[in-house]
């Protein structure tokens, strides 16, 4: 009997996650709950993230993003905002050099000019450094905020007619992500959310179309490669239809 091909958007039996996204939330009430302060629980976050890398590496993903810092963070007191930019700045300063030799190649997405000139020059240098690296793909956004992306894409797309580069006939789903600040990367397969929280906090709306989301009660300096290594398992025994018939 003749086997109906199978489109890789139809499959259900789930191989490893390709895309494995995560909102890093909890480190406030992780420093309350440890009676520490609230740039300690921050410090202890930025511990993490290695947890994150090693257990993406462990479990054959190709692409990891890592929500670090939102649009909307901007609007928390001052001293907070400089206390995350310090810990960015250490973080680009003492990693890269672990990251490149780990094989990882490193992408920023966000609005990278609302950084300091500084932290945008390191950014700069640690993607040239890792930019022909294949092991994993480490995206991390700062400055981020989706529908800031969505209507950046817009304007883009805008311009391309404007220039006379395409016709509006020939915009489509393609062109959209040609657009955004992610392109060229898959769709996340799964969004993990630490902290108990259950939104999206305006983090890749137009990417998470058909996501599978995992919603943890651990507050983010709590994860560790167990928790990264379980997160794939659950997500494995899920089954994912696309509007098609399992
Ligand atoms: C996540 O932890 C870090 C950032 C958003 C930068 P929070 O600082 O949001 O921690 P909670 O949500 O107050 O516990
Ligand atoms: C989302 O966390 C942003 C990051 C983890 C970087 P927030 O703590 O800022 O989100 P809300 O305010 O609870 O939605
Ligand atoms: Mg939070």
């Amino acid at each position: 009997m003749a086997t109906q091909a199978v489109t890789p958007l139809q499959s259900g039996a789930l191989g490893a996650p390709k895309h494995v996204a995560i909102i890093m939330d909890g480190n406030g009430r992780w420093a309350t709950k440890n009676n520490v302060s609230r740039s300690k629980g921050h410090r202890k976050g930025a511990d993490a993230v290695r947890e994150a890398i090693e257990g993406a590496i462990e479990s054959g993903v190709s692409y990891l993003t890592l929500y670090a810092f939102s649009s909307e963070n901007w609007n928390r007191p001052a001293e907070e905002v400089s206390d995350l930019m310090g810990l960015l700045r250490m973080y680009l300063k003492k990693e890269v050099r672990t990251l490149s030799k780990e094989g990882v190649n490193l992408r920023v997405i966000g609005r990278r000019e609302a950084l300091g000139k500084d932290i945008q020059d390191m950014i700069e240098g640690a993607e040239e450094k890792t930019k022909n690296n294949s092991r994993l793909t480490l995206i991390i956004a700062l400055s981020y905020g989706s529908r800031d992306e969505i209507v950046n894409a817009a304007k883009t797309i805008a311009q391309s007619v404007i220039d006379g580069k395409q016709s509006i006939d020939t915009i489509d789903e393609t062109s959209v992500e040609q657009a955004l600040f992610t392109h060229g990367i898959p769709d996340p397969d799964l969004i993990i959310r630490t902290s108990g929280e259950q939104r999206l906090s305006n983090f890749l709306l137009w990417q998470a179309a058909y996501a599978e989301f995992l919603f943890l009660p651990i507050l983010w300096p709590d994860f560790s490669r167990l928790t990264f290594a379980s997160a794939v398992e659950d997500y494995l025994s899920r089954d994912r239809r696309f509007g098609a018939r399992s």
